[in-house]
């Protein structure tokens, strides 16, 4: 982040804890309808539309290190084999053998130069080639070349590895859009994988996603914890195309997050990392699943996956530099991945609460503050990406947030904010 823009977002802070009303021209958000969060007939709207057309992140390059290893994934619905060939490259399939359908891959993970179905002994390299069968001689005119693994398109950021059922899927950067470049400073590239773990939740995914990328339940949900800490009332956040977003808000002057800070440089900690994001929460929500507070001394996706209308996995992940001898750091977590940090417990457990309550009669649908926006930036794209048309109308979100309020542009960035303040005086 450069200074200009560090500048903007200090400025914006205070702009931000000084209105009196949502900036000029911001629309209202319409009700967000309660069955997006309930139904069965929209949670197959999002198996069949939403999680086949966008990038997931589906693992790290520290879990198939090597030419040979292998991976089975499958929180996104159907399995899916990542493998690391022999080329380098990091390839993705349908963990389904060409014969007659059974798993490639039988273990989670591995490392083997050929993977042999286990039900009639076909072997395919992990470039995905078929490259034997057994009693080839009973095939009439085989052709190997047709039954190969079948692709699914595979990109990386940094150690990152991504994944999209879509062939048609724009590639990974235009998807992250001006957020890749913004991640430099966090060296993707070279922080290692130190924690994943995962966490069955009875709560639709999104009402696990949701309470991350708002800060408006911070003082009522994490009254001791976050809220000490947090100046929920300058918080920054941004919308970027694609459905994603960014909030940014300061420490208070006398938190522990100003101690922490404070800390001499040096030692275990991404030294590219600026001032911002060492002083200040910086997440980024990265449609459609991906929560992510991003500082100098560890990234922290956290992960939602569908598991029903009413229940969903939460996913936590640590990455950090090097750690050399020290215990592995893990953000989310406490007893080696058994328990959730308390932040996170106190979300968690609203959220099972609030999907009991969702489905009462009494509920009419979500309505949502400016301070929430990146929720309903966020199901504008859910809509778009699943197809207005497929939508029952009584599910639809409207698309009320216009391209003016997307990065770059922004009504209330720089010189403008000063007349934003003027107009609305
Ligand atoms: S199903 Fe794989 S070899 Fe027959
Ligand atoms: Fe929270």
């Amino acid at each position: 982040m450069n200074d200009a823009e560090i500048a903007n977002l200090r400025s914006l802070m205070e702009y931000e804890a000084g209105r009196t009303e949502p900036p000029i021209g911001f629309p209202r958000l319409p009700t967000v309808p309660g069955g997006r969060y309930t139904s069965d007939q929209f949670y197959q709207l999002e198996r069949e539309h939403l999680w086949r057309r966008a990038w997931l992140l589906a693992g790290h390059l520290d879990e198939v290190p090597a030419p040979g290893s292998f991976r089975v994934w499958d929180l996104a619905g159907p399995p899916v084999l990542i493998t690391h060939a022999q080329d380098g490259e990091i390839r993705a399939f349908h963990n389904v053998c060409r014969h007659r359908g059974a798993p490639v891959a039988l273990d989670k993970s591995g490392n083997k130069s050929r993977l042999t179905c286990a039900y009639h002994g076909w072997s395919y390299n992990l470039d995905g080639e078929l490259v034997a069968i057994r009693n080839a001689e009973d095939f009439r005119d085989f052709d190997y070349a047709a039954h190969g693994l079948a692709g699914i398109r595979c990109e990386r950021f940094g150690k990152l590895i991504f994944i999209n059922f879509d062939e048609g899927a724009p590639a990974l950067l235009d998807w992250l859009g001006p957020i890749a470049a913004e991640w430099a400073e966090f060296q993707f590239d070279r922080c290692r994988l130190a924690a994943r773990h995962v966490f069955d939740l009875e709560c639709n995914w999104k009402i696990a996603l949701e309470a991350n990328i708002e800060v408006y339940h911070i003082r009522t949900i994490h009254p001791k914890s976050v809220a000490p800490m947090m100046d929920d009332r300058r918080n920054v956040n941004t919308l970027y195309p694609n459905g994603h977003g960014r909030m940014v808000a300061p420490g208070r002057a006398d938190s522990a997050v100003k101690a922490a800070v404070d800390l001499p440089r040096g030692g275990n900690i991404i030294e590219t990392v600026g001032e911002i994001a060492r002083t200040c929460t910086q997440s980024y929500n990265i449609f459609p699943n991906w929560v992510s507070p991003l500082n100098h001394r560890a990234l922290a996706p956290l992960l939602m996956w569908p598991n029903g209308a009413g229940k969903c996995r939460l996913e936590t992940w640590t990455l950090a530099p090097d750690w050399g001898d020290k215990p592995r750091p893990d953000m989310w977590t406490e007893n080696d991945g058994e328990r959730l940090n308390p932040v996170l417990l106190e979300d968690v457990e609203m959220g099972e609460r609030i999907q009991e309550s969702l489905s009462s009669p009494g509920f009419k649908g979500a309505s949502l503050s400016y301070q929430e926006a990146r929720i309903y930036h966020w199901h504008q794209m859910a809509d778009r990406l699943i197809g207005i048309e497929h939508i029952p109308e009584a599910l639809r979100v409207e698309q009320v947030i216009g391209e003016e309020w997307i990065y770059p542009n922004d009504p209330r960035r720089g010189a403008g904010l000063r007349t934003v303040q003027v107009a609305g005086a």
